[in-house]
């Protein structure tokens, strides 16, 4: 989808439909409405009276023409309260218009910039909503289906506006939102992709094809090497499966200072069937998407390395397969992990934990000043909080509260868990360091109590994503299956990261 910015006078664009905004219990139309309005012999005005037109948000009205305009349709959308509007409701908007005119098989659309009358709401910031949303809720996946689509394809959208002086911030905001949806859709396929087409060594080679074409560094480490590095517990997930694993290690250097201002950290076990703790076979097959964490840590670099912050960012995915063989880790078998910290595995199903405790001692190693990690890491998580936001954990509130705020502005909600150190005693073996599993209760906060010995005094988050990478209907700007869910909250901490 091409998306631009053109000055001009709404009505008299031509374009499949033309897309104009309402609110809900609002006194006069919107400027734009009411050009529009007037053209239609008052048609949208009408509607509103006999109250079929109420303004409630992503209420859509579709009203033909019928000659008296070039564009041969009026989208009407509805914004919902004025005081209400957010920059994520105008995402949501923009997507669910853009889907249904997808669907009606329109492929040229023109809309004007949502919200800005509104205050709080500028010019860039709608755009950049606008456009994240319109590729993001026309994402699809088809790679694998034969069969033509039934809907058709927006070639290109047109944002509106008759202030010149408006153009150079809308243009601004459309090209942010292109690489940030750009990067969120790269991570969709990733993660929608079956695991027999991405392999740890495919998540290597889309790595490194990345690297290659927006100039960041990549080093692919293999069990040769991780074994010299002494990542046993990696190493220890991945005996069981005949790929080879790859600890992929990504460098974006945007300032010349050695350091690494931070290192994020994606798990990324390419299919988790839970090795001899196997899992149910029923729902099985979402397990492709246990490599989320790494999707959405190696794309977030994509986009980074486009807005070219002046910070040094390091990626690393611990990537592999976890699958039962004869050659298989096994419950109650200890792994030595990076760092010399001894393990003593209950499940080997607790195996996300086992892949980061090598990728959290590989970043201490690399002294990075702070760290955060993505994982799609326990089933308790989707419990507490549903796909409705992203748990996280953490041992620096000042990092959390970043991370929590950079989340905020990409719409993607995260909610804080208690880390108590009485949740800590649960992880105690008898026979090793400490042990995969805590038990049956606060399975997400002990799994994160896990990997907080492996982080150390490092400023660490920890993002718990069960529940949030993929979800089974679509709404607002998120399409069935995949999200890409943290892979703006990421672009957006690094970049604020940048400015402070
Ligand atoms: N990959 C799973 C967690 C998961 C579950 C992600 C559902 C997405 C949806 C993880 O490796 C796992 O199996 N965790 C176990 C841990 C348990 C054995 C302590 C779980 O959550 O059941
Ligand atoms: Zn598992
Ligand atoms: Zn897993």
């Amino acid at each position: 989808m091409e998306i631009k910015v053109i000055t001009g006078d709404i009505k008299a664009i031509e374009a499949g439909a033309v897309v104009v905004s309402c609110y809900e219990e609002q006194e006069s139309l919107e400027a734009d409405t009411a050009a529009i309005d007037t053209v239609l012999g008052g048609a949208i005005s009408q509607l509103i009276e006999k109250g079929e037109i109420k303004g409630k948000l992503n209420e859509i009205t579709v009203i033909h023409s019928l000659g008296r305009m070039p564009a041969s349709k009026v989208v009407v959308v509805g914004l919902g309260k004025k005081e209400d509007l957010t920059i994520d409701r105008i995402r949501g908007a923009s997507a669910e218009v853009c889907r249904l005119l997808q669907q009606k098989r329109i492929d040229s659309v023109a809309m004007t910039a949502l919200g800005i009358s509104t205050a709080g709401i500028v010019a860039a910031g709608s755009a950049q909503a606008i456009t994240e949303g319109a590729l993001l809720g026309t994402y699809t996946f088809r790679k694998h289906i034969t069969k033509e689509a039934e809907h058709g394809e927006i070639k290109g959208l047109d944002i509106v506006t008759g202030d010149e002086k408006e153009v150079v911030s809308l243009e601004q905001g459309c090209s942010k939102g292109r690489i940030l949806a750009e990067a969120t859709g790269l991570a969709r396929d990733m993660v929608n992709e079956p695991s027999n087409f991405m392999t740890p060594a495919d998540m290597a080679e889309t790595a490194t094809g990345l690297a290659g074409t927006y100039g960041f560094e990549v080093n692919i480490i293999e069990r040769e090497q991780m074994k010299k590095l002494g990542m046993g517990a990696l190493l220890g997930v991945a005996q069981g499966s005949q790929q080879p694993p790859k600890f992929i290690v990504l460098n974006y250097k945007g300032s010349e200072s050695g350091e690494v201002d931070i290192a994020l950290i994606g798990k990324a076990i390419t299919f988790d069937s839970g090795g001899i703790s196997i899992k149910p076979s029923s729902g099985m097959e979402e397990m492709k998407d246990d490599m989320s964490g790494g999707a959405a840590v190696i794309t977030a670099m994509s986009a980074i390395a486009q807005l070219r912050p002046a910070i040094n960012v390091m990626a690393l995915i611990p990537a592999t397969e976890n699958l039962p063989s004869g050659g298989a880790l096994k419950p109650g078998d200890v792994l030595t992990a990076m760092g010399g910290k001894t393990i003593e595995i209950i499940s080997t199903d607790a195996e996300g934990r086992l892949a980061l405790a090598d990728a959290l001692g590989y970043a201490r190693e690399q002294n990075v000043k702070r760290m955060v990690d993505v994982a799609t890491l326990t089933g308790a998580m989707q419990v507490a909080l549903g796909d409705i936001c992203t748990g996280a954990f953490a041992n620096n509130q000042e990092l959390a509260d970043r991370v929590i705020s950079a989340g905020a502005e990409a719409g993607e909600r995260i909610w804080q868990m208690p880390m108590y150190d009485d949740y800590k005693e649960l992880n105690k073996s008898d026979v090793a360091d400490i042990k995969n599993v805590g038990g049956r209760y606060a399975g997400s906060i002990t799994a994160a109590q896990f990997l907080a010995e492996f982080a150390g005094d490092v400023p660490w988050v920890h993002l718990d994503i069960a529940g949030t990478a993929m979800v089974d209907k679509p709404k607002d700007y998120l399409t069935k299956g995949a999200t890409g869910v943290p892979v703006r909250t990421l672009v957006n901490l690094v970049m604020s990261l940048a400015e402070s």
